[in-house]
């Protein structure tokens, strides 16, 4: 188990750091993930800077949305993957003393180990005091940030005190290129170089460059570094040599040091690519940049700066304070992945961060749970994970035509060009088979895709994003639900047949020659759910680009009818008490004896056993209770309404206990979404979900998981239930909606909204829920608390007495 301390050192606020007191090998890759560093341009795990990758440490630099193919041979088939893609480590720094050994942490006696993650300012910091074989003494403080202020450059301080010893002290400074994707033990078949070497060179009048590229998607990198060493504050008589290869290229620095001394290592690194906007020539960008950059200190500064700017846009104020430094440290690795400066990226929101080799970096369905705060925080930043689905509707249109449907197919899993990502097989490490991989039958991710682009524009009103790229995409996804549906003459309804649902242990029927699954509830609301949407947003447009549109994409109102009919007939399925049903014959599948399992990986471990998951009611994730989570009771009433179906409250606290009871949260996307879909429910029940959901990454127990990578949708799910399901918020189209459904161990929460030209804060505090509105607001807006509307002036804090609900 990691040590999780408390951090109390006089320059930091604790709520501000998180800190692992004590060195863990075991615990060394779960500490690399989460305590990563990044920008939004590119992140670097938090390994140690003097190791390469072995059993214990795995450094890795990843820039927002660089991919390449590479082609492999693994259970007898040829295969291609696309991977996010390890960058030359530019971390690479170590030292010896009189020619012993280089330093290693495995190979000293550590005497005093913490390393801490400084939230406010974006600064990773390591300090050690160990000794070596010969006895010699040192203390090491080190400071580490990717620039928050400048995209491209990053910077390592190194502080070595030489308490007993004097000596030569050799410095090796590095970019090293020789780096391979090797961050997952599953992958362990597949091939792995994904660059090539181009060249190595010095500067002048110091410093170091690398130039390589990506093998199949040819995309150049270059880095660039300089390393400046200052014995007691001051410039002192050094040699400098250099080690060259084609893919790595270090700088030797020997100085002489006297007992007592306080050498101070600055390492400054630069990274461009061949598709950075605003360059000529990457390597030469990189070379620029690094000899006109400041000093660590001054770029250290700027970073801060820009950081304090993120902060005054996006922090909040949550008690119990225990968990507001995991709120923190949750918006701090949103930012990490998604910044001002991945805007121009065309990158998509991964699942698992910049952070790690996890899902090889593909984007999944996971920004339904990290837009809404970007969307009232940083609209711009959201808008541009939505035109990535954008740039990749042709594909997605390609993806159904190619199945024989029309319209729009998101593929399950993506990175460049939109096409389905999802593997072929999946190797299980338990029983050592290859599996088929079912996971693209998730055909609900078109829909997340077409919620996400009306929830940005509910709340923000951009009714031109609508009109450009929002409402084509929204009718495309639409037109693929309708020819994806089929008609069942006997139930007079419409079914939607062979697909999985979130809930990714069921791949099937047992025993069936086919796989899929049949009219999964969530996927089949979901496509009534858009059918509804595409209709709304045609009458939102102004005429002449509904006339447009119409044209474009040559639509009839014999079209829109059919969607008409089609969302009022589409088939639910309930079981015989009354729930609703994760999908057709679910209720009819045997019970699990959970007393067998620890909850982990149950179809890993049936496999291995010979058994099929899908002979079993149990679930790897939520999966019907994603309506819950997303919609109101109000909305899922009246969308089984609209199909003449009836629903009480009974049956949806039935249809939650059913399936809570049979999920084994696998998957980190589970246990919030049940903490969201029963805060109006079961309240207490709610928070104890959530206080679990939100240690998932800083706790011991998903250790091996975040070795390759955070998750980012459960970080920001549970932003996600403090901000749309405890505080109950919602905007839509300038209103503000408020149904607060306070947990009693949340005694304060204050979170701080951009609508438009308005900015709001909300804070609960106590028993009273305060809502102001800035002085320099254009206008008024209507706050309509538990269904009663008030008018909030502009200027005017309005407060609301909570338990008088
Ligand atoms: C979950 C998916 C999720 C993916 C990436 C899987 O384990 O089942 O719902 O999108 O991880 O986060």
């Amino acid at each position: 188990m990691p040590m999780f301390s408390d951090y109390d050192s006089a320059d930091s606020e604790h709520t501000w750091v998180m800190a692992f007191d004590g060195y863990d090998p075991q615990d060394e890759g779960h500490r690399e993930g989460l305590f990563a560093v990044g920008n939004g341009y590119f992140v670097t795990r938090a390994a140690a800077i003097e190791a390469t990758a072995d059993e214990i440490h795995y450094p890795g630099t990843y820039r927002a949305g660089l991919y390449n193919r590479l082609v492999s041979q693994v259970n007898g088939e040829t295969v291609e993957n696309e991977s996010l893609v390890n960058l030359p480590n530019w971390l690479a720094l170590t030292f010896r003393i009189d020619g012993g050994d280089w330093f290693s942490i495995d190979q000293v006696e550590i005497l005093s180990y913490q390393q801490s993650l400084h939230l406010r300012s974006g600064v990773l910091r390591r300090e050690i005091q160990f000794r070596d074989r010969d006895g010699r003494q040192t203390k090491l403080h080190e400071h580490r940030f990717v620039s928050m202020a400048q995209p491209h450059l990053a910077g390592l301080h190194l502080e070595l005190i030489a308490e007993n010893w004097s000596g030569e002290l050799e410095i090796r400074s590095a970019i090293d290129g020789r780096v391979i994707n090797n961050n997952v033990k599953r992958y362990e078949p597949y091939n792995k170089q994904h660059l090539e070497p181009i060249a190595t060179g010095t500067l002048e009048p110091a410093g170091i460059w690398l130039n390589t590229r990506t093998s199949q998607s040819r995309v150049e990198l270059g880095l660039a570094a300089r390393t400046q060493v200052l014995v007691d504050g001051a410039a002192v008589e050094s040699t400098r040599t250099i080690e060259q290869e084609k893919a790595q290229i270090g700088e030797c620095i020997r100085v002489h040091v006297n007992r007592g001394a306080v050498i101070a290592i600055e390492k400054i690194a630069a990274l461009y690519t061949s598709r950075d906007p605003a360059i000529a020539c990457c390597i030469e960008a990189s070379q620029e940049v690094v000899l006109t950059a400041p000093s660590f200190t001054d770029l250290l500064n700027a970073s801060k700066h820009a950081w304090e700017r993120l902060w005054m846009r996006c922090d909040l104020e949550f008690e119990p304070v225990e968990y507001l430094r995991i709120a923190r440290l949750h918006i701090f690795h949103i930012l990490q992945t998604f910044s001002p400066h991945t805007a121009d990226l065309d990158a998509g929101l991964p699942a698992r961060g910049w952070h790690g080799e996890g899902y090889r970096g593909h984007i999944f369905w996971d920004e339904v749970f990290v837009l809404p705060f970007l969307i009232y925080r940083f609209p711009a930043i959201a808008r541009e994970i939505l035109l990535y689905r954008y740039r990749r509707l042709n594909a997605a249109r390609a993806l159904a035509h190619q199945q024989g449907y029309r319209g729009a197919m998101y593929p399950w899993r993506s990175a460049s060009t939109g096409g389905e990502e999802t593997p072929r097989f999946q190797f299980n490490l338990l029983s050592g088979h290859w599996t088929p991989d079912h996971t693209q039958l998730q055909r609900h991710i078109s829909a997340i895709v077409a919620h996400t682009v009306w929830e940005y524009y509910i709340i923000t009103n951009d009714i031109m994003f609508l009109c450009d790229y929002g409402a084509e995409l929204l009718i495309e996804v639409a037109r693929f639900w309708v020819s994806f549906a089929t008609y069942h003459p006997e139930f007079e309804r419409y079914e939607i047949l062979g697909v999985m649902g979130p809930d990714e242990y069921h791949t099937g029927y047992p025993n069936a020659t086919t796989s899929g699954i049949n009219n999964n509830s969530y996927t089949n609301l979901m496509a009534v759910w858009t059918l509804c949407r595409a209709q709304e947003v045609l009458d939102l447009l102004p005429a002449s680009r509904r006339r447009e549109l119409y044209h474009w994409l040559k639509l009839s109102q014999e079209e829109i009818d059919y969607w008409d009919t089609v969302s009022r007939k589409m088939r639910v399925v309930f079981d015989e008490n009354g729930s609703l049903s994760q999908y057709e014959g679910f209720d009819r599948l045997q019970e699990l004896d959970w007393q067998q399992f620890d909850h982990e990986r149950i179809n890993w471990v049936l496999e291995a056993k010979g058994d099929d998951v899908n002979r079993y009611q149990v679930a790897k994730q939520a999966d019907l209770a994603m309506l819950f989570f997303l919609f109101s009771k109000a909305e899922i009433e009246a969308l089984l309404q609209r199909l003449g179906y009836t629903f009480d409250l009974n049956q949806m606290q039935q249809t939650l206990a059913y399936h809570l009871q049979r999920t084994s949260h696998e998957s980190s996307l589970s246990r919030f979404v049940y903490a969201g879909a029963l805060s109006q429910l079961e309240l207490e029940k709610s928070w104890q979900l959530f206080t679990q959901s939100l240690i998932t990454d800083v706790s011991g127990a998903s250790s091996d998981e975040v070795k390759s990578g955070i998750h980012l949708g459960a970080m920001a799910g549970t932003l996600y239930v403090l901000q749309h399901h405890y505080l109950g918020l919602k905007v839509n189209r300038g209103r503000i909606y408020l149904n607060p459904s306070f947990p009693t161990s949340i005694n304060h929460l204050r979170v701080s909204l951009q609508l438009q030209s308005n900015d709001f804060q909300i804070e609960k505090i106590g028993d009273r829920l305060n809502v102001a509105a800035a002085s320099t607001n254009q206008s008024s807006v209507s706050i309509i608390y538990h269904g009663e509307m008030v008018d909030l002036q502009p200027g005017i804090s309005l407060s609301f007495a909570l338990n008088n609900v």
